[in-house]
Order: structure tokens, then C-alpha cells, then sequence
């Protein structure tokens, strides 16, 4: 007499449960989201150094495949997901969405409080979103080895997890600060059969330069993504993987926001602040990009939304940093990109946060924060630890140093929604889990965390100089809009 009891009777199970929201396998987005046909004004384009021009695309096929190039520079809005890239989704996507309950009744706000949960991948952060796509289109071109760096090692443990599933080799210059701070990343990159070393490494050229300077060089970003570049070009069929800051990149991580946007809906919800944290800027775009389009492009939002995007006091590149173009390595084999950064020579401070240690953001991320799209925000390790620990305490997760930036500005909101009694949903990015980083928890307890602050004088300096060696930068006609 009756078809589907739970159709008939207008059960939604995801409702059922108001403190998490699940969705099924085939939730899974089958495109991603590209902001670049969206975007406030035209994204300056990466500049040869060489020609002083604006790059051709066949340069790049050197170290990425045509695949990832197309990608980069695609105007077309929805990028297909590729079926083999899905499938490897479904190992632990869609991830959840939850309430944070037990943190709102704490700060006895009115505020409702939303996480998007990407800790549940194997590799633990939002990473392998972006690893499995750039490994998969790898391997379609016959691609054998890829070479990358990481910093807090999150990135690294993500690609070596999506080599191992497409039978690729992978090597992995690891920030020689965080490959003493977090041996166990590293214990995990070997168990997907991932090369590791320690950068400044032996291995390179570049590297073996800064050693001999310096034996204990705690090491970059930027230096890692040196040495991995001259490996992957200096070696046959070997290419060269990033885990932020370029188009491509960002573009896989929408998956998250489109299962996020999905999620509020089941609940009815809509988002007042999208938040999350900022290395280079992919975790937070793959969250906020598909609310930018209902806001900006489709115009259909019920409400505007804040975007804010919080970063460490030690590398300020969104609240100190100035827009301007800028190698992305230290050696200055990279294209030059316009963004707000700090300098390619910039050497961080030792802060846990290490996967937030990057001297330049993704140019969509600083075009945006140009037209003042996005608001950010920037805490030193203190207050982050402070508010990690207070999450850990009412929500039971040990978060990432990382999204524990996030974390405390969500938190400050919270107790303003206190204040005032307005009741704002505010939607972050847990982009991962801290169960690696228990040192650092155990420095915060013993109160030997310093409060790194990186000063603007420094910032200035460091782009002076920059600005003194390549004094046609001041005459590109791409800032100028
Ligand atoms: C857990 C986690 N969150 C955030 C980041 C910062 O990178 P992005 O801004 O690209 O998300 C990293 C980088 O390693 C990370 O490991």
C-alpha cells in the first residue's frame, strides 16, 4: 500500500541527528567549482622573469602535466571530477558537518557554530582533495616519480597516500623545523612508500648551497619548493606537485564548500561568517568560494556573508604583507605571482603551525582581499593554543595548529554574539586534525611557546630589496586595476 515509508512520511535521517550531517556517496560533487570567471577584476597573470612578459603555459608543462596546466588557467566555471578521482573520494568523502554544541553551551552564546570536518581523510586534513586529482592526472600522462614540499608534513603525507594508489614514486623535501618537531608525519610518508628529506637538504643543488652557509638551517617553504622544482626538472618523466596557492589547486578543494553549502541546507541554515585559516590559501577557498558564488555570481544567498581568514602573527602575509609580485621559492625559479607576501627571502619563525609558514598567499586569495572581499585576521601561537585547547576540552578533537587559528577567531565571535545576542551561524574549516602535533600541545602546557610577532619593518625591507633587484616589477601594468 505504501512505497518508501521514510519518503512517505517525510523523514529526513540527516535531520533526525542536528548535531552532525551526513550525506551520502553520491553527494559527492561531480564538478568542481572555478572562481577565475568569477572573480572582481582580471587575476594578474604569473609573470616570466626572463621575458618580463606574462608566461606561456607550454613553459610550465616542464614540471606539471598539460591536465593541471589546462586547469590553471581554465575560465570555464565547473570542472568536471574525473569517475577515478570520485571513487577515491568515497574512501572519506563526503565528510561531515558538525555542530559545535558543547563549545556554544561553554561560551554560553546565542551564536550556532558549524564545522566542516576534513580530519576524517587518511592522511588526516583536507589535502588529499587536491593529492588524488594532481596524482591521478599525473598518471594518465605516464608521469613516474612526483617532488614536492611540506611543511608541517600534511601535504606530504597526502600526496605520498594518493602515489601509493596510482602506483607513482614520490619524493618529499620536508621543512627541516617541522621534520625534527613531527617525526611521526614523517613515519607516515614512509608508509606509502614516499621518499623523505629533510630541506635543506643534500639532495639539490639549492640545497646544498644554504648548507654549506648554514649546517643548521631550520629551513622554508620556500627553500623546499626550490629543491623540489630542481629535482622534478632535473630528472626524466619526474614532475613537480604543489599543495596550495595555484588555481588547480584551490579548485579541487571545492569540494568541500559544495558538501558544506548541501549540509547547512539539509539543516536550513545559511552562513552569516565562512572562516578558515590561510597557508597558502587552499583549505579556506575550497571552503568559501561556492558561498562567494551564491553571494557574488549566482546572487541567489538568503543573507551577504563575511569571509574572514585568519594566519599567524609570525607570518603575516594578509595583515603585513604588501601586494606585489613575488617569486614563490627562494631560489627564484618560479614565475613571479602577484600576491601579498613577505618576501621570498622571508625565514618564519619555528611557530607550530607549520603548514601556515608561506611567504606569499594564492594571487585569487590577495585579489580578493585587494577588493576587500575577504577580512583577515591574524593570532600568535599563544592565543591559538589557548583556543585549541578550549575546543579540544567541549568538542573532543584535537585540532591542528593550523585551523586552531581559525578556531580562536570563531571563539572571539562567539563571545561577541554574547554581547549583542545575535544569533549568527558562522561556518568554519577544521581542515585537520593535531593528533601529530602533541609536541607543540605539550610546549603550550609548559608555557614554552613563544608569541612569535613578525614585524612590518621587516616586510618593508625584505620587498625593498626585492623591489631594488627587479625595479621593472614597479612598471607591470597587471597591478594597476
Ligand atoms: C591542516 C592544515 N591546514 C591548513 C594548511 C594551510 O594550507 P592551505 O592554506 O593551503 O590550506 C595546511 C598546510 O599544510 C595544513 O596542513
Amino acid at each position: 500500500m505504501f512505497g518508501n515509508l521514510y519518503l512517505e512520511l517525510n523523514i529526513n535521517f540527516s535531520t533526525m541527528n542536528n548535531k552532525k550531517v551526513f550525506l551520502d556517496e553520491n553527494d559527492i560533487p561531480r564538478q568542481w567549482y572555478n572562481i577565475l570567471p568569477d572573480l572582481p577584476a582580471q587575476l594578474p597573470p604569473p609573470i616570466d622573469p626572463n621575458t618580463r612578459e606574462p608566461i606561456n603555459p607550454k613553459a610550465l608543462e616542464r614540471i606539471f602535466p598539460r591536465a593541471l596546466i589546462e586547469q590553471e588557467i581554465s575560465a570555464d566555471r565547473w570542472i568536471d571530477i574525473p569517475s577515478e578521482v570520485r571513487d577515491i573520494y568515497t574512501m572519506w568523502r563526503p565528510t561531515p558537518l558538525i555542530r559545535a554544541k558543547r563549545l556554544e553551551k561553554f561560551l554560553k552564546t546565542p551564536a550556532r557554530i558549524y564545522y566542516k570536518y576534513e580530519g576524517v581523510s587518511p592522511p588526516g586534513s583536507h589535502k588529499p582533495n587536491t593529492a588524488v586529482a594532481q596524482a591521478y592526472y599525473n598518471y594518465k600522462e605516464g608521469i613516474e616519480r612526483l617532488a614536492t614540499e611540506t611543511g608541517a608534513g600534511q601535504w606530504g603525507s597526502a600526496l605520498a597516500f594518493a602515489c601509493n594508489l596510482f602506483g607513482l614514486k614520490c619524493t618529499v623535501y620536508m621543512v627541516r623545523s617541522s621534520y625534527d618537531q613531527k617525526p611521526y608525519r614523517r613515519v607516515l610518508m614512509h608508509c606509502w612508500g614516499a621518499d623523505v628529506y629533510p630541506s635543506p637538504s643534500n639532495n639539490t643543488k639549492f640545497g646544498k648551497t644554504i648548507l654549506d652557509k648554514n649546517p643548521n638551517h631550520p629551513g622554508s617553504l620556500g627553500i623546499a619548493i626550490s629543491e623540489a622544482i630542481e629535482d622534478a626538472v632535473t630528472h626524466e618523466n619526474v614532475k613537480y606537485s604543489l599543495g596550495s596557492v595555484l588555481n588547480h589547486v584551490l579548485i579541487h578543494q571545492t569540494v568541500q564548500g559544495l558538501e558544506a553549502k548541501k549540509q547547512l541546507e539539509i539543516l536550513n541554515e545559511y552562513p552569516d561568517i565562512v572562516a578558515g585559516c590561510v597557508g597558502g590559501g587552499s583549505s579556506f577557498s575550497g571552503l568559501f568560494w561556492p558561498f562567494y558564488y551564491d553571494v557574488y555570481v549566482a546572487k541567489k544567498s538568503p543573507k551577504m556573508v563575511k569571509f574572514i581568514a585568519t594566519e599567524p602573527t609570525a607570518c603575516p602575509t594578509m595583515t603585513r604583507g604588501i601586494y606585489t609580485y613575488d617569486f614563490g621559492d627562494t631560489a627564484k625559479k618560479t614565475p613571479l605571482l602577484a600576491m601579498y607576501t613577505l618576501g621570498s627571502d622571508f625565514i618564519p619563525a619555528p611557530i607550530h603551525a607549520g603548514g601556515l609558514r608561506y611567504h606569499g598567499d594564492a594571487p585569487t586569495l590577495c585579489l580578493l582581499l585587494k577588493h576587500h572581499l575577504i577580512e583577515p585576521i591574524a593570532y600568535n601561537q599563544v592565543q591559538v593554543f589557548e583556543a585549541a585547547t578550549i575546543f579540544a576540552r567541549t568538542e573532543g578533537i584535537i585540532p591542528a595548529p593550523e585551523p586552531s587559528h581559525t578556531i580562536r577567531y570563531v571563539i572571539e565571535e562567539a563571545l561577541r554574539c554574547k554581547h549583542t545576542g545575535e544569533e549568527k551561524v558562522i561556518l568554519f574549516n577544521l581542515c585537520g586534525h593535531g593528533y601529530f602535533d602533541l609536541q607543540a600541545y605539550q610546549e603550550f602546557f609548559e608555557g614554552k611557546l613563544p608569541a612569535w610577532e613578525y614585524p612590518e619593518e621587516e616586510v618593508k625591507k625584505s620587498i625593498d630589496k626585492h623591489l631594488e633587484e627587479y625595479p621593472w616589477i614597479k612598471e607591470l601594468p597587471f597591478l594597476r586595476q
